[in-house]
C-alpha cells in the first residue's frame, strides 16, 4: 500500500467508528460550525491544535503557518482572523507557538534559505532585535531558541491588538481576549505566555481613533 493510501483507509475506518458511536455525529456537524477558538499556531505535524487540547470537529478554527507569525500583508491570516472575530465570533484568539521550532531554530542562523523562506524567517529575526540584549545573553542555544519562541509567541499577540479587526471587535463587543501559549514538544504541556483581554490598552501609536 503507498503511504497516502493508508490516509485513506484510516479516513473510512475513523468516519464508520463515529457513526457506531452516533448515527447523527455528521448530520449535526454539517448543520452549524459555531467555534469559540480561533487558534493561530505552527504548521509543524507534531502540534496538532485539537489533538493537544481535546477540542473535536466544530469547536476550534484554525490557521497554521510556519513559525505562527501574524504578519499584517499576509491575506490569508487577515481573511481567517476577520472571518473568525466578524462572522463566527470568537470569543478568544490564541497564538500558540512551540518549543524546539524550526522556524524558529532557522532564523537563528545566518543561512539563506532562498527567496521565499528569508523573507518569512526575516519577521522572526525582527523580534530578535527587539529582545537583543535578553536573547544574547543566553548562551545556550536551545534555551534561546525556546526564549525566542516565547517572545515570538507575545508580540504575534501584540500584532494581533494592531489590526482594526481586533480594536473594532474590542470597541463594539469588548472580545476577543487574546491568548499567547507556548507548548512543549517534551512533555506535551501548554504554558501561557502572554494575555490580553478584551479592551486592554493598546499603544496610541497603533490604536485607531475613529474606528
Ligand atoms: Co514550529
Amino acid at each position: 500500500m503507498l503511504s497516502y493510501e493508508k490516509l485513506l483507509l484510516e479516513n473510512k475506518q475513523w468516519a464508520s467508528e463515529k457513526l457506531a458511536e452516533d448515527p447523527d455525529y455528521f448530520n449535526n456537524l454539517a448543520q452549524i460550525q459555531t467555534p469559540e477558538f480561533l487558534w493561530i499556531g505552527c504548521s509543524d505535524s507534531r502540534v496538532p491544535a485539537d489533538r493537544i487540547t481535546g477540542t473535536q470537529p466544530g469547536e476550534i478554527f484554525v490557521h497554521r503557518n510556519v513559525a505562527n507569525l501574524v504578519i499584517h500583508t499576509d491575506v490569508n491570516l487577515l481573511s481567517v482572523l476577520d472571518f473568525a472575530v466578524n462572522h463566527l465570533k470568537v470569543k478568544h484568539v490564541i497564538v500558540c507557538g512551540h518549543y524546539g521550532c524550526g522556524g524558529i531554530k532557522a532564523a537563528l542562523t545566518q543561512h539563506d534559505y532562498r527567496y521565499v523562506l528569508n523573507m518569512w524567517l526575516r519577521n522572526i529575526k525582527d523580534v530578535y532585535r527587539l529582545y537583543r540584549d535578553e536573547l544574547d545573553a543566553i548562551e545556550d542555544e536551545e534555551k534561546r531558541g525556546d526564549r525566542l519562541a516565547e517572545l515570538n509567541v507575545k508580540e504575534q499577540v501584540l500584532h494581533l491588538v494592531k489590526t482594526s479587526i481586533i480594536q473594532r471587535a474590542w470597541k463594539k463587543e469588548q472580545r476577543p481576549d487574546l491568548h499567547g501559549w507556548i507548548y512543549g514538544l517534551k512533555d506535551g504541556i501548554i504554558n501561557t505566555v502572554f494575555e490580553m483581554k478584551a479592551g486592554s490598552y493598546i499603544d496610541p501609536l497603533y490604536a485607531y481613533d475613529d474606528l
